[in-house]
């Protein structure tokens, strides 16, 4: 079955005795059991709930992964994979990647003992260096967010091959539709389930996929025990979702596409970073291992004034943080994603008053560069 008709038929619920063509919502958080020691599958929706179990099947078939487990959101996801980790571990991590995951690693997993090297994962020799005897993961993200940096996912399993450091992809922006980190050699895969998997901006997920089992037993030890699942009604709608991910994908993609060739063509655009754009510094390593650039760009533009034109003149594009939906978002990492990123870090990287991140929906293509024509007129 190709993927954009797995994202339609999915992996049936088996517990459907009445034909219905959609999955139910099982909205129960508890389960009766038919006798002593005997058992339907299900006893509490912390544990295992029908509606999401569905849902868990179809995510890790979409990522070739042999499990996935469904939460509440993507942080609760990237949260509970740090468990899987000691004191004293240390994690090599992509440095231009969402802001939120940097807090959590710099506030939080820190202060349980997790070592943190934020490098350009992009520059193999550079991850190849910072490896030390207590590596236990390397954590990625690509494309970057967001400055759309490419990592070249095989290119760091070689490195680690033989060892027992985890590859982590998190694959939130392109979505297994365009990229399978399974199949270059990814251990874990993790997704903000919000964005493209949801696919309409109105409830929050997160996943985490794996092709290990004995990762997988590990991780649903740590999930049903600290317990950020995904409710049974945000499964549904997940699913549903999920049903359209193929089509939204290209559109939004051809739309991105079309929006990245005429910013390039604006004299207030400084530069514009999409890895759809032959002249992105890693287009190649792109282009070699996905199937798709997928829909995110990010821009600079003149002055912090014209930012700000554009922010507030926008109709039909909403200034609002998130991505990944139908409708188009525009977003100022310095201020809304990256807010709590250290300023300096922040700098280094680009992310500064000038630059804005556009998340590209499927409107119709004339209408959103009407749009963007008419704020920075
Ligand atoms: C790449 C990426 N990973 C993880 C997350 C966190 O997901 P959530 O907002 O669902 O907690 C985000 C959120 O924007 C994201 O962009």
């Amino acid at each position: 079955m190709k993927i954009d008709t797995t994202c339609v038929h999915g992996v049936k619920d088996k517990a459907n005795l009445t034909g219905a063509v959609t999955v139910p919502i099982y909205q129960s958080s508890t389960f009766a059991h038919p006798g002593v020691d005997q058992s339907t599958g299900y006893s509490y929706s912390r544990l295992q709930n029908p509606t999401k179990e569905v849902l868990e099947n179809i995510v890790a078939e979409l990522e070739n992964g042999t499990d996935a487990l469904g939460f509440s959101t993507g942080m609760a996801a990237v949260s509970t994979l740090m468990e899987l980790f000691k004191p004293g571990d240390h994690i090599i991590a992509t440095d231009d990647l969402y802001g939120g995951s940097i807090r959590l690693f710099n506030n939080i997993s820190k202060k349980n003992g997790l070592k943190f090297d934020y490098i350009n994962t992009s520059d193999i020799p550079t991850v190849k260096n910072k490896i030390t005897k207590e590596t236990k993961a390397i954590f990625i993200e690509t494309p970057t967010n967001p400055m759309m940096r490419i990592t070249d996912i095989a290119a760091v399993k070689d490195i680690i091959k033989g060892t027992d450091i985890l590859l982590i992809v998190d694959n939130t922006f392109l979505t297994p539709y365009f990229q399978q980190p399974f199949s270059l050699g990814a251990d874990i895969v993790v997704h903000s389930g919000t964005k493209y998997l949801g696919g309409h901006n109105d409830t929050l997920a997160g996943f985490l996929v794996t092709s290990n089992s004995e990762i997988a037993e590990r991780l649903r030890f740590i999930h049903k025990t600290t317990g950020a699942c995904l409710a049974p009604f945000d499964s549904f709608l997940i699913i549903r979702g999920i049903k359209t991910l193929a089509i939204r994908m290209e559109k939004a993609q051809e739309n991105a596409a079309a929006i990245a060739g005429w910013l390039l063509k604006q004299e207030k655009v400084t530069a514009v970073h999409y890895a759809g754009l032959e002249t992105h510094p890693d287009y190649a390593v792109s282009k070699k291992q996905a199937t798709g650039f997928g829909a995110m760009i990010s821009f600079e533009v003149d002055s912090e004034q014209t930012a700000h034109q554009i922010l507030e003149g926008v109709k039909l594009i909403m200034f609002a943080e998130s991505l990944g939906g139908v409708e188009t978002l525009i977003t100022y990492p310095m201020l809304q994603t990256h807010a709590d990123v250290p300023q300096e870090d922040r700098e280094a990287r680009g992310i500064n008053e000038r630059l804005l991140r556009i998340s590209v929906g499927i409107e119709n293509i004339n209408d959103l560069i009407n749009d963007l024509n008419q704020a920075l007129a």
